[in-house]
């Protein structure tokens, strides 16, 4: 993808999502979100090791916090980071009003984890987790490596998103368009972003979460994967 394209697609999520993010729960496009996590929840508790005593964890592309909250019982923190500032004021104002905020422990930044001098530089997670954000990638290898360097040796990366749909491909319109890079993933796609990050490809479920449903009007007949990796280097592969 040429720079250019980068930029375009980068700032295109950042507007979209900023002007969504203000109340996304209840939109038709947050409760469908809302419900594709529920059916993806109990796969991705049995794919990575949570603990609520000890898994520092990151969710990234965070949205409004409703993934994060569902995880506080099985995580110790969680630090939400996202591009859109406004879903980032959503996840921590959602935090607080669910009365989940306990000391800054799952709270969320705005960051690009691409650029340097993040304000958790240094920092590294036990499991970091990504729900519906791949699809909007410039590159998904790209952003694999960089995830893979913020996992603690031993960690976990887990990644859920659309798969790729055979036959007729999904139909969406502007403003959609603009910010969606692929309409899915399969199989040999998440094995490959793995394996170039250096991470052990663990698994992949790609009937975790099927979706039949009216959104607005547009008809969600598509199913979601979890797929999951580990960092089996001894000491961390950050540069
Ligand atoms: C479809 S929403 C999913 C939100 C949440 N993970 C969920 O499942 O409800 C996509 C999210 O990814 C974020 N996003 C898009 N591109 C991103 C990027 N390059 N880096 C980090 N977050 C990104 C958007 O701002 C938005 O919050």
């Amino acid at each position: 993808m040429a720079q250019s394209q980068v930029s375009r697609l980068y700032s295109a999520n950042v507007t979209h999502w900023d002007r969504m993010a203000q109340d996304i729960d209840q939109t038709p496009w947050g409760i469908a979100g809302m419900n594709i996590w529920k059916k993806l929840l109990p796969h991705v508790l049995q794919a990575a090791p949570f603990n609520k005593e000890t898994s520092e964890v990151m969710d990234f592309g965070c949205g409004n916090g409703f993934n994060s909250s569902l995880l506080v019982p099985h995580s110790k923190s969680i630090l939400g980071v996202d591009i859109s500032s406004g879903m980032v004021d959503e996840y921590n104002r959602n935090m607080e009003r669910w009365g989940l905020a306990e000391e800054g422990k799952f709270s969320a930044v705005r960051a690009d984890l691409h650029e340097d001098g993040s304000s958790f530089a240094g920092k590294r997670f036990d499991i970091i987790f990504s729900c519906m954000v791949y699809h909007h990638l410039p590159s998904i290898h790209v952003t694999t490596k960089t995830l893979a360097t913020y996992l603690k040796p031993g960690g976990y990366l887990l990644v859920m998103d659309w798969k790729k749909p055979e036959g007729e491909q999904p139909n969406y319109s502007d403003p959609i368009n603009n910010i969606v890079k692929l309409p899915g993933l399969d199989e040999s796609d998440m094995k490959n972003a793995f394996e170039s990050a250096q991470l052990e490809f663990v698994g992949y479920n790609g009937e975790a979460a099927t979706m039949d449903e009216m959104v607005g009007d547009y008809h969600l007949k598509n199913t979601a994967f979890v797929s999951w990796g580990k960092n089996d280097s001894p000491a961390s592969t950050r540069m």
